[in-house]
């Protein structure tokens, strides 16, 4: 059995106070969720604030992104190091807005796993396609470069520790999801990615979560595929009720 895991980005949203705030709402709320595993990810500055108000809860906190090197001349730069040091327990890499306003590509989101890795943080790995990729039939072949282009040189062992997040581009922040038909197909498929790199059992344990207008009344449809593993949500987890409610998606579904 994959447990699920349901992770928040904030994105560039909420000061110092506004985190502060959205934890002392929120811890509350999910002093009984032990279903799923809970991941908030605020910006740079929110980080160490985000990790002391999430202390004596089941949160872990990630950072949106991190450089692979350690330290030196990267003005603008945040290292593993830093963000550990910061109180990070994760980090989200290749989120299709780094990609696409940020110059991302496959080779520096490979280079800044392995060093994610070694500084024993769990890196969740943003793949998806766009729609003119997805209407030209290219889905497939977006996702495979991806999967390959950021996760080839890791071992099995190294590949056991990472989380996948299947984003289609046209699905974030538009308000327009992914059925779970459609989103369970890509699941499948980077799982069989999965398997051809890493093997069977490396596979069967991987877990896939689904991102892209995940809202509290598609949540537990999203999550009675088997495919789906949890959710990357952007937009609804900045309201501590709302993301509330797509974590308790278990309690609403039966
Ligand atoms: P959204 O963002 O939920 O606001 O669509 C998802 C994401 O970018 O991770």
């Amino acid at each position: 059995m994959r447990r699920p895991v349901i992770a928040g980005n904030w994105k560039m949203h909420k000061t110092r106070a506004e985190t502060r705030e959205f934890f002392d709402a929120f811890k509350p709320l999910i002093s009984n969720i032990n279903h799923c595993e809970i991941i908030v990810a605020p910006p740079f500055t929110s980080l160490s604030v985000a990790a002391d108000s999430a202390r004596g809860s089941s949160v872990r906190i990630a950072a949106q992104d991190m450089h692979w090197e350690r330290e030196g001349a990267f003005t603008g730069a945040i290292s593993a190091a830093m963000i550990v040091d910061a109180g990070c327990r994760a980090v989200i890499l290749g989120h299709s807005e780094r990609r696409r306003y940020f110059g991302e590509t496959d080779a520096t989101v490979n280079r800044k796993l392995k060093a994610a890795l070694a500084a024993k943080l769990q890196p969740i790995v943003c793949v998806g396609e766009t729609l003119d990729e997805r209407e030209a039939g290219r889905t497939e072949r977006v996702l495979e470069s991806q999967f390959i282009g950021a996760s080839d040189t890791l071992t099995p062992e190294e590949f056991s520790r990472i989380l996948l997040a299947y984003e289609p581009v046209w699905a974030i922040g538009t308000g327009r999801t992914a059925t779970p038909e459609t989103a369970s197909e890509s699941h499948a498929y980077l799982r069989r990615l999965a398997e051809q790199s890493f093997g069977e059992e490396s596979a069967s344990g991987l877990r896939i979560l689904y991102g892209g207008s995940v809202r509290p009344d598609n949540i537990a449809s999203l999550m009675a595929q088997r495919e789906i593993d949890g959710a990357l949500v952007g937009g609804a987890s900045l309201d501590p009720q709302t993301f509330f409610s797509i974590l308790n998606f278990k309690q609403r579904s039966s």
